[in-house]
C-alpha cells in the first residue's frame, strides 16, 4: 500500500509568516556550475531533496568530492576539466528531468560511452529534444525507442559549436546547449522562446563569455568556449513553485493572510502570480532585493472573496508552466469559465499534468471540456464538497500531490492521497508547513 494521507476536514483561517525551501532550479544549477568550479564553492539553504541529491551523486561519479552538513554545502570542483571519465559510467537522474538534461549538456566531451538512467516517470519523458541539439555538436547518442532513457551519450574529439532553435519554451533544452556551447570551440548561437533564465543570469555572474539580447518573444543568446569558471557561494532563496502552494491555499481560505520570505521572484518564474492577479488575487512583493543577478523578496497574500475567471494568454505558459495544476483550484472556485490554452508542454512533465489537473478538478465536481493541449474549466465560487475522493496512480508526480492536498484543505470532502512519499523529490519540507498553518 502507498503511503496516503487521509484529509477529512478544511484548514482554518490562519495568519502567518513561513520560509519555503531552497529554489530547485537554482539548487540543481548551483552543483552543476559547482561541479566544474576552480576551488571550494559553498551554498546555504541548498534544497535538500531527492532531485537536487541525486545532482550530488551524479557530479560524485564524475569524481567531484562534495559534503553536505546541515543546512552547507561545500562542492571541491577541480575546474573546466575536473571531471574523471571512466567506463561503464552510469549516472542515475532519478525523477528529475532538470539533472538528466542539463547534465548531457556538461558531459558531452566523454570519452567513454555514460549511461543515463531515471525512475518510471523520467523513463516516459522525451529525452530526444536534448540528443538532437547535442548531436549537432558532434556527440553520438543511443536512446530507448530513440526518444527514451536509457540513453548512452559518447562524446567526441571533434565537437563544434552549433546554430539552435529552441521554440518549446523549455529551460532544460536551452540551458543543455549553453552548458555544450562552454565545452566547444567557436560561438553557439541559440534563439530561445522566453523561459526561466537562471542559466544564463548565472553565466553571467561567473564572468563567463556570454552575450544575451532579449526580444519581446525570444532571446538570442550566444555562447563561447569556458576556459575557467569562478568558485560561487550562494545563499539559495526559497521556491515560487513551492510557495504557489501556500498562495493558493491562503487565497482560497477565507479571512487568511501570508508571508511567504525571501522567495527568488526572477520574471521569468512568476508568471503565476500575474495570473492568479489577473483573477482578482491580494498578493505583493515586499523587501525586493537584487542578490547576485535574482530578484528576492517577500511575499504578501490576503484571502479575497471573489475570484473572476480568465482568458489565460499564452505567453505566460512558459513563465508558470509548473503552477498550472493549483491555478486550476483557483479557477474552479472563480466566478465564470476560465480557459487556458496551448498547453502542449503540461503533459509532459512528471505526470501528464493537464490530464491530472482535469481528472482532479472533475473528481471535485467541477466541470471541464478539454482537448490535447487546453482546458476549459466552469468556476463554482459555491463549491463544496462532500464526498469521498482519491487520488492515486499518478506516477508519483508531486505536484498531483499537494495540489490535491490544497483543494482537500480548501474544498473539503473525505479524501485519500496516495504516495505521501512523493514530495521528497522536490519539496520534503511541504507537509511540515501545512501542519505548521493547521496549528
Ligand atoms: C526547469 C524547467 C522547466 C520546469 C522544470 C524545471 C528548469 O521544464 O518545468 O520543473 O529548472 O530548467 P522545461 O524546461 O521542460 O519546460
Amino acid at each position: 500500500m502507498s503511503h496516503a494521507l487521509i484529509i477529512k476536514n478544511k484548514i482554518k483561517n490562519f495568519n502567518k509568516s513561513i520560509k519555503v525551501s531552497g529554489d530547485k532550479s537554482l539548487s540543481i544549477r548551483w552543483v552543476l556550475f559547482s561541479s566544474l568550479a576552480n576551488g571550494v564553492s559553498i551554498a546555504k539553504n541548498l534544497l535538500n531533496s531527492e532531485d537536487v541529491r541525486a545532482a550530488i551523486d551524479a557530479i560524485k561519479k564524475l569524481g567531484i568530492k562534495v559534503n553536505v552538513k546541515k543546512n552547507i554545502c561545500k562542492i571541491y570542483g577541480k575546474g573546466i576539466n575536473g571531471y574523471k571519465y571512466k567506463k561503464n559510467l552510469i549516472i542515475n537522474a532519478q525523477n528529475s528531468g532538470t539533472l538528466g538534461r542539463l547534465i548531457l549538456g556538461l558531459i558531452i566531451n566523454t570519452k567513454f560511452p555514460i549511461k543515463l538512467i531515471g525512475d518510471k516517470s523520467l523513463s516516459k519523458r522525451d529525452f530526444n529534444r536534448i540528443s538532437t541539439p547535442l548531436s549537432k555538436f558532434g556527440a553520438k547518442f543511443k536512446l530507448h525507442k530513440n526518444k527514451f532513457l536509457p540513453l548512452t551519450i559518447t562524446g567526441s574529439k571533434n565537437l563544434r559549436s552549433i546554430n539552435y532553435i529552441e521554440n518549446k519554451g523549455s529551460a532544460q533544452c536551452k540551458s543543455a546547449v549553453i552548458f555544450a556551447g562552454m565545452r566547444v570551440k567557436g560561438l553557439t548561437k541559440i534563439k530561445a522562446k522566453k523561459s526561466r533564465n537562471h542559466t544564463e543570469l548565472l553565466c553571467k555572474n561567473l564572468d563567463l563569455p556570454i552575450k544575451i539580447q532579449n526580444k519581446k518573444k525570444f532571446d538570442l543568446i550566444k555562447i563561447q568556449e569556458v576556459k575557467k569558471i569562478k568558485k560561487l557561494n550562494y545563499e539559495i532563496p526559497g521556491d515560487i513553485s513551492s510557495s504557489a502552494f501556500f498562495i493558493v491555499l491562503t487565497i482560497l481560505n477565507q479571512n487568511s493572510k501570508l508571508i511567504i520570505k525571501n522567495v527568488n521572484i526572477n520574471s521569468s518564474r512568476t508568471g503565476v502570480i500575474t495570473i492568479l492577479k489577473k483573477m482578482g488575487a491580494n498578493i505583493s512583493f515586499k523587501n525586493i532585493k537584487i542578490y547576485k543577478g535574482e530578484k528576492n523578496a517577500d511575499i504578501h497574500i490576503k484571502y479575497i472573496n471573489s475570484l473572476k475567471a480568465i482568458n489565460c494568454p499564452s505567453s505566460l505558459n512558459s513563465n508558470a508552466i509548473d503552477e498550472f495544476l493549483v491555478i486550476f483550484l483557483v479557477a474552479a472556485r472563480a466566478r465564470g469559465v476560465s480557459y487556458f490554452k496551448d498547453l502542449d508542454e503540461l503533459n509532459k512533465k512528471e505526470s501528464p499534468r493537464l490530464i491530472w489537473g482535469e481528472k482532479i478538478l472533475n473528481r471535485m465536481g467541477i466541470r471541464t471540456i478539454s482537448t490535447k493541449n487546453s482546458i476549459k474549466i466552469f468556476g463554482n465560487p459555491n463549491l463544496n464538497i462532500n464526498k469521498k475522493i482519491i487520488i492515486k496512480n499518478y506516477l508519483k508526480d508531486h505536484r498531483v500531490f499537494m495540489t490535491s492536498v490544497i483543494a482537500a484543505l480548501s474544498f473539503g470532502g473525505r479524501w485519500e492521497i496516495h504516495d505521501k512519499n512523493s514530495i521528497k523529490t522536490s519539496f520534503p519540507e511541504f507537509l511540515k508547513i501545512i501542519n505548521y498553518l493547521k496549528s
